[in-house]
């Protein structure tokens, strides 16, 4: 695995290639990114893994501080797999923002950055965009993979290469990978104490749950109450939303909506804020 940090350098190694893969992270690397990984090298012959603590997506400048930083440490577990990656890209901030962080940036996320995560995280969803922009402007790839655990983003960065890139970049979502507790990993989860990872798993189960339910036949807004009480009813678990969306617009159903849906959360458990989505297929009422 060549370790680069330069976009020159990285054209230099990458000019010549036609099928390229490319993985997005913000490092602390965990086995969901592993597994975003080997899925891109499925989709292609070389494969691009970026580290990049994005300073213009975070909203609070403790929570940016407070990242983990662990490049030696992802670096070394990239080399440990069976079958590296081909390059690790980790620009500076310069590299990234030469004109420093300051600048405005493109409102690219537009109504959905004030929703749901947009709501907590204001800015959020346009520091996203523009780092995933240059990135994509960067590595130039074929395919890019994004978990699905980031609905939002990734509902966003779809709609960015069809409004930017003229769908020139097939965007792959991977599962999200869970823990046997069924917690969503993430980068964040090193900062739950044990209690607090004992009560995260109440956010998927409560979604499951209310899946069942609509899957009974109980209209989804009652569903979703009796999720909220569920979370509701963990002391350590503060609920920030709870919502029902249709997956092909991220727009809220009503009682009556069929088709592919997807349910999100997002809650401050034990002071870290966690989120998590599940997806599945509502079926006409007779
Ligand atoms: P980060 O949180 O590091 O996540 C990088 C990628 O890993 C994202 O596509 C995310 O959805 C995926 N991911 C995280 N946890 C996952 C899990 N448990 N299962 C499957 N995939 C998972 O998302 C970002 O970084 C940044 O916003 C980024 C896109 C890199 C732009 O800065």
């Amino acid at each position: 695995m060549k370790v680069i940090h330069t976009v020159s350098e990285l054209r230099a190694e990458l000019d010549s290639e036609t099928n390229v893969g490319f993985v997005p992270t913000m490092g602390a690397l965990h086995d969901g990114h592993l597994a975003l990984i080997e899925l891109a090298q499925r989709e292609a012959d070389v494969v691009v893994v970026s580290i990049f603590v994005n300073p213009t997506q975070f909203t609070d400048d403790q929570d940016f501080a407070k990242y983990p930083r662990t490049l030696a440490a992802d670096i070394e577990r990239l080399e440990s797999l069976t079958k590296t990656p081909d390059i690790l890209f980790a620009p500076s901030v310069d590299e990234v923002y030469p004109d420093g962080i300051g600048q405005p940036l493109a409102p690219r996320a537009g109504a959905l950055g004030s929703v749901f995560e947009g709501v907590s995280r204001p800015g959020h969803f346009e520091g996203m965009l523009h780092v995933v922009s240059w990135f994509f402007q960067a590595v130039r790839p074929q395919v890019a993979v994004f978990g699905a655990k980031d609905a939002q983003q990734l509902f966003l960065v779809k709609r960015l290469v069809h409004r930017e890139f003229s769908d020139q970049i097939r965007i792959v979502e991977a599962e999200t990978v869970r823990s046997q507790s069924m917690l969503a990993l993430s980068s964040r989860n090193s900062r739950l104490s044990p209690s607090g990872l004992a009560a995260a798993p109440v956010l998927f189960e409560a979604m499951v749950n209310a899946e069942e339910l609509i899957t009974e036949g109980i209209a989804p807004s009652i569903a979703l109450e009796s999720a909220r009480k569920q979370i509701e009813s963990q002391p350590l678990a503060k609920l920030d939303y709870l919502a029902l969306v249709n997956k092909e617009n991220f727009a809220p159903i009503a009682d009556d909506f069929s088709g592919l849906a997807q349910m999100l959360v997002a809650a401050v458990v034990d002071g870290v804020r966690l989120i998590d989505n599940i997806s599945f297929y509502i079926q006409e009422q007779e």
